[in-house]
């Protein structure tokens, strides 16, 4: 809460100046899985909430194939917290300034595994040239922590040849969770 609470009232880099709202994050504290998506678009902007818009509503599907809900056992957030303009990808100046939220939230909630919707995610935690189309799905541990990237929703909108590419890793995913004993 404390966490939150700085957060809301953050002004450390540029994006402050055109939010309507900062998007913290939303889900179970103690979740064991914890999705990290890119950032606020319009629609999580206006809200305040990750994934609220048609992104979020194939998100929520993909993971309720596999039993995930926000509500229940999951918690989802972004690599930034305030929407970028015209939804253009953050700047490194802006992740950077944003990450120690993030860093902390996941000091925080201790998830046993972490997925990473979409590049800029991947790209963040997981390796720097990390490649959506070729890597998707990999699994990588890092320190203790299981980590897989996948499509982001976007992208499947945009090219629903990939949603089957895209399902699979839901279909990984929940074998991790079994895999890991995790209750969900
Ligand atoms: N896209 C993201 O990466 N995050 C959101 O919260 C919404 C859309
Ligand atoms: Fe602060 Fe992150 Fe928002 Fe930038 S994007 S103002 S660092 S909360």
């Amino acid at each position: 809460e404390e966490l939150r609470q700085e957060c809301l009232n953050c002004r450390k880099c540029g994006l402050c100046q055109t939010r309507t709202n900062v998007v913290f994050g939303v889900g179970k504290e103690d979740a064991e899985v914890m999705f990290i998506g890119e950032g606020p678009g319009q629609q999580e902007d206006l809200k305040g909430e990750p994934f609220v818009g048609r992104s979020g509503q194939l998100l929520d599907k993909l993971m309720a194939t596999v039993d995930l809900f926000r509500d229940r056992n999951i918690y989802i957030a972004n690599t930034v917290k305030c929407r970028p303009p015209q939804n253009r990808d953050p700047e490194q100046e802006e992740i950077a300034a944003c990450m120690g939220y993030l860093r902390n939230q996941v000091a925080l909630i201790r998830p046993k595994i972490i997925v990473c919707v979409g590049r800029i995610a991947a790209m963040t935690l997981i390796q720097p040239d990390y490649k959506v189309t070729r890597q998707h799905g990999e699994w990588i541990q890092k320190n203790g922590v299981w980590m897989m990237g996948t499509f982001h929703p976007a992208a499947l909108l945009r090219n629903p040849y990939n949603t089957k590419n895209g399902f699979a890793d839901f279909l990984s995913l929940r074998e991790k969770i079994q895999e890991l004993g995790i209750k969900i």
